[in-house]
């Protein structure tokens, strides 16, 4: 073999290594794969195509001369999932704590331009100890061009992040510009300062777990989306998220072959909803029963949970699944289900994904703190998504559709294409209780014993309100139909405005009430 071969594969042989057996070791022990590991778990065999294996930093301070491994600390290139093209990244926590230089920037900036003009996904797999400390700023201006690559092709190709270890720093912000992020239950950290400098900048003591674990953002600050077991787990669940979504917006996700007969009834559904008004209910039975079989896939589903989104399909075709969850909360909508739901309304509109939305709200949940802490810019972001969206759009009210809430979940006024009701609906301006207080305040003060008592006037409203006959009269309900009907009526509903073709009008971008 020639002198040159013998360089190319011995240097190839080192990349492969990373940071050196020991490092790999170590890895291994916390239970972490290496970036090359979870690369061959998420793409077809003999699939990847590598990109810049043999680039190095030219550092020298810090004892850096000392410290070069070719890759610098990152595996980058083109791959397959199911046969399908995507571009991927794995931060190699092995070479220097897996931390952001400019060759890294280089080169993540490099698969998300070919990305990008492709228009194929972008899927990054996160283990970084954040900007690398020796570079300075130099790592802080190899952020900006990731970052600005990652809304440049926002919208444009499905962009997913896997934090499968520390995520400091700058490195947190990719992630956060990205569709979705998800998480490992164990072992995987987001947040912009650790706990030490918080320590001694604000004298709080937090564990990692409980400044940027895995729950924390999954329940509380619902940065990440998505929760799983282990690496394995995060990496399948990755594959199951691309199944739904296009390569890219100009095209339409994949349709597989239906499986579950689209005339399918469900009788149950029939008697699903309580005979007591105010009984909680899990609104994932209805979803379940109505999509295609086994092919429901809830996302955020720690975070808001009185409101619910997630991927399904209907004969064989993406939808995304809104709907407000009655068994949290009643299925108010609040600040947090309201940022929740506009996000995923818009992932949908943005992929090409027809939206179907089940309605059961009481509203917009009343209260000082969710007046002062914006209810109304966030409500706000529902409405202002649903308007905007242009895919084809049905909703269908199962029971309570009061008030705001009735307008802000996907109302035909709001170019819903199609407006589907339960016999069981209940749209009205206002709950009985709040409106008879309104509405015979005099009579019910006028004497101590009124012609008629709270309950009785209560009674009428009901009566006269609760149902979906007054919005079906006046046109704002299509169809009344009976519950069991619904998958074969979304599905016929869907296929025709499966060539639906609706735009906005031209502008530089709208102003979304964030
Ligand atoms: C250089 C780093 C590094 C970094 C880790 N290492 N982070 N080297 N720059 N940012 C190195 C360590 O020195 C160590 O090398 C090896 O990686 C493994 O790290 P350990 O600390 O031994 O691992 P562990 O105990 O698992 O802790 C991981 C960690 C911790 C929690 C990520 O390393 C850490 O707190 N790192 C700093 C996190 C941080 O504050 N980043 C913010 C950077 S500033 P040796 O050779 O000793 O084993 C930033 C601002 C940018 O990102 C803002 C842009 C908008």
């Amino acid at each position: 073999m020639n002198d040159s071969l013998t360089r190319l594969r011995e240097l190839r042989e080192k990349a492969m290594q990373g940071g050196g057996a020991e490092r790999i070791k170590q890895q291994h022990d916390r239970g972490k794969l290496t970036a090359r590991e979870r690369l061959a778990l998420l793409l077809d065999e003999g699939s990847f195509q590598e990109l810049g294996a043999l680039a190095t930093h030219n550092l020298t301070d810090f004892g850096m001369s000392e410290q070069r491994f070719p890759g610098d600390g990152i595996v980058t290139g083109f791959g397959k999932i199911n046969g399908r093209r995507v571009a991927v990244y794995a931060q190699d926590f092995t070479v220097l704590g897996g931390s952001f230089s400019e060759v890294q920037s280089t080169k993540i900036c490099h698969i998300q331009d070919l990305a990008l003009e492709s228009g194929i996904p972008l899927i990054g797999l996160n283990d970084s100890g954040g900007a690398r400390i020796q570079e300075g700023v130099r790592s802080l201006a190899a952020y900006g061009e990731v970052f600005t690559r990652n809304v440049l092709a926002s919208g444009v190709i499905p962009q997913i992040s896997v934090i499968l270890g520390p995520c400091a720093g700058g490195s947190v912000y990719s992630p956060a510009l990205m569709d979705f992020v998800i998480m490992t239950r164990r072992g995987s950290y987001m947040f912009i300062t650790g706990p030490e400098v918080i320590q001694s900048v604000t004298g709080e003591q937090v564990s990692m777990q409980d400044l940027g674990g895995t729950m924390v953002h999954n329940a509380k600050s619902g940065v990440a989306q998505l929760v799983a077991e282990n690496e394995n787990e995060a990496i399948q669940l990755t594959k199951l998220l691309l199944s739904y979504l296009p390569q890219n917006n100009t095209e339409d996700p994949p349709q597989i072959e239906p499986y579950d007969p689209a005339e399918r009834m469900e009788e149950r559904l029939n008697a699903i909803i309580p005979a007591d008004e105010n009984e909680p209910y899990d609104v994932r039975e209805i979803i379940q029963a109505v999509v295609d079989h086994n092919s429901f896939t809830e996302v955020h589903p720690y975070y808001a949970r009185n409101a619910l989104v997630g991927f399904a399909r209907l004969d064989g075709y993406s939808v995304g699944i809104v709907a407000n969850q009655p068994s949290f909360l009643a299925g108010v909508l609040d600040i947090d289900s309201s940022d929740k739901i506009a996000r995923f309304v818009r992932i949908c509109d943005a992929f090409n994904i027809p939206i179907v939305t089940f309605v059961d709200t009481p509203g917009y949940l009343p209260g000082i703190d969710q007046e002062h802490y914006g209810i109304i810019r966030h409500g706000a972001k529902v409405i202002y998504a649903y308007c905007e969206a242009t895919v084809p759009k049905i909703s269908i009210v199962t029971r309570k559709a009061i008030g705001g809430a009735y307008l802000a979940m996907s109302s035909k006024q709001m170019r819903c294409d199609l407006m589907l009701a339960w016999p069981t609906a209940q749209i009205a301006v206002m709950g009985a209780d709040g409106a008879v207080r309104v509405l015979y305040r005099k009579q019910l003060a006028a004497s101590a014993e009124p012609t008629k008592t709270i309950r009785e006037f209560e009674h009428e409203y009901r009566e006269k309100f609760f149902n979906p006959y007054m919005a079906a009269d006046l046109g704002q309900i299509d169809e009344i139909i009976e519950p069991k009907e619904t998958r074969p009526r979304l599905i016929r509903a869907l296929e025709v405005l499966r060539t639906k073709v609706k735009q906005n009008p031209p502008k530089k971008h709208g102003l979304m009430p964030v």
